[in-house]
């Protein structure tokens, strides 16, 4: 299995857990070897604590009796970038890099969670910036859609650390390519293709559900983007995401260009999924 190295930092595994589909990595751990994760994605951190939105918050997109898709509506419930320093302490316990998912209400907001992650005693791994976020009102996809946005918060968070910063696009942008290249001038070390999209399904119990969609449902639009951004920069270092749960969703994406996979929604099903998955792959990835 290959060593991923993204900026400095170097991952011993390419199949990474992708954030707010594994917690916060402890509560996988009597699933997981994480020995054989080359990390842990967290769930979305910003400045100051959110409690997220109400029950109903997930529901499935059933097509012919089969789930293909998880549409959800969290509203990224997290205790604040101060609270999560301690358990920031507790992950990096475990045997894997620890990348933090950051996501800020206003464009400077990204820098500021990262400048107060920095001062932990236990730092991150590597920043992944969430641009894409389609379940709030304010920042994630309304910033990561906007060339002018993506160019700032960049910017700001290159400025705060010499870690290795990973932007998380959405899939929903005609300007990805262009979004890509100005992330690339400002900094970014990666970029993770892709997060949910915006979409709704019914129950007749509870009624409609707006949130965004994950699940195998999302795999050929992620390899779309993978392969649309390869196309234009074939050195940028793409970590893919989106409706990967087999050796062969694996095999497509890598051979797409990705250097790296998260495993995200394929977790709910079988949380031991990612450990299986590496040893499926580990000889021919
Ligand atoms: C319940 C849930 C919570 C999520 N929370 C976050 C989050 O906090 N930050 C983020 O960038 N992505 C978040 N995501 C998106 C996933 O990281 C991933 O990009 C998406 O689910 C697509 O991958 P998948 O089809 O393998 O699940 C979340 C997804 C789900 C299903």
């Amino acid at each position: 299995m290959k060593v991923v190295t993204i900026g400095k930092t170097e991952f011993s595994s390419p199949i990474f857990l992708a954030s707010g589909t594994a917690g916060y990595g402890y509560e996988l751990s009597e699933f997981v070897d994480f020995r054989k994760i080359g990390a842990v994605v967290t769930k979305g951190v910003s400045k100051n604590p959110r409690e997220g939105n109400p029950p109903p918050r997930v529901g499935e997109f059933v097509v012919y009796g089969v789930a293909v898709g998880l549409v959800n509506t969290i509203g990224l419930q997290n205790p604040g970038a101060k609270n999560f320093k301690k358990i920031l302490s507790e992950i990096k316990k475990l045997p894997t890099k620890v990348v933090v998912n950051v996501f800020g209400e206003s464009e400077k907001e990204y820098g500021e969670v990262i400048n107060i992650l920095e001062d932990s005693e236990q730092k991150a791994d590597a920043y992944e910036l969430n641009l894409s976020c389609p379940n709030t009102k304010k920042g994630g996809m309304e910033f990561g859609v906007n060339p002018k946005a993506v160019s700032k918060i960049v910017n700001l968070s290159r400025k705060k650390t010499e870690l290795p910063i990973i932007v998380k696009f959405s899939p929903f942008s005609e300007l990805l390519k262009e979004l890509v290249k100005i992330s690339m001038q400002e900094g970014a070390d990666a970029f993770t293709l892709t997060n949910t999209i915006p979409s709704a399904i019914r129950d007749y119990k509870v009624g409609f559900l707006k949130g965004g969609l994950s699940g195998p449902v999302l795999k050929p639009i992620a390899l779309r983007c993978v392969l649309d951004v390869k196309e234009v920069f074939p050195d940028a270092k793409i970590i893919a995401c989106g409706g990967i749960s087999t050796r062969e969703d694996i095999k497509d994406f890598i051979d797409a260009g990705a250097c790296a996979v998260q495993i995200g929604t394929a977790s709910f099903l079988n949380p031991k999924i990612s450990e299986i998955l590496h040893d499926q792959t580990v000889d021919s990835v």
